[in-house]
């Protein structure tokens, strides 16, 4: 399916990978595990990813935060690093502060004017909140729509569907944008048109679902939706 940009009105962006750049805690995580930094680092995305999908398969939800420090104590352990309850807090801290790639805030600036503005994440809201507000991006964003509400992670279609009730607007309205290939492939089975942000070499999924558009970043995507 092709983008119908005529008939979109909301905008829903994905949170990790998307708007925050979560390799702003590789610096934390070298300091502390120095060369097995990018090992610990590796191990801790794939199992957070995991965890969410796992949690929802088996009906025993858990709030985002708390499942991305068992999946910490995961990667520590996988990796047999030694770390204490304090860096682990530590690099916890560091999930409120996630710095936005550059391009983001600008690009949510343009599409402000023509489009109701939100964020669909599986982060429960006060990371969201924080994050956003870091960023200062709390004040282009109309709705900030956490997984948390319905306590099942994406690709759940539950949660995308939680954008239409969120921005009050149908899914034939809605644009759901994420840099995530499985998250793109969740929201367009729901019914959502997406927008893959494919930020580097990445590779789409063969699950019988394309995005509409592709864009290498947020600037490129908002200059094909304001023109
Ligand atoms: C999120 C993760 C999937 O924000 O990036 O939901």
């Amino acid at each position: 399916m092709s983008l119908d940009a005529g008939k979109i009105k909301g905008i829903a962006f994905d949170a990790y990978g998307t708007l925050f750049n979560i390799a702003s805690i590789d610096f934390l995580l070298e300091q502390l595990f120095d060369d097995r930094a990018r090992q610990v680092a590796a191990y801790w995305r794939r199992k957070q990813l995991e965890y969410t999908w796992l949690r929802t398969m088996m009906g025993r939800y858990k709030d985002f935060y708390e499942l991305t420090r068992d999946a910490l104590y995961y990667a520590l352990e996988a990796t047999n690093t030694s770390a204490t309850e304090g860096q682990v807090q530590e690099l916890m801290q560091q999930y409120y502060h996630l710095d936005a790639y550059s391009e983001v805030k600008g690009a949510l600036a343009r599409l402000k004017g023509r489009y109701r503005l939100a964020i669909l994440s599986n982060a429960n809201p006060s990371l969201l909140e924080r994050a956003a507000a870091y960023n200062g991006l709390d004040e282009l964003l109309d709705e900030i729509i956490s997984a948390d509400q319905i306590r099942q992670y994406k690709p759940a279609p539950g949660v995308y569907q939680l954008a239409e009730k969120g921005l009050k607007l149908p899914a034939e309205n809605l644009l759901f944008v994420s840099s995530n290939t499985w998250d793109v492939s969740g929201a367009t089975a729901y019914g959502l048109q997406t927008a893959w942000v494919q930020r580097g070499y990445s590779t789409m999924e063969h699950l019988e679902v394309a995005p509409a558009v592709t864009a290498s970043n947020l600037e490129e995507l908002a200059e094909l939706l304001m023109s």
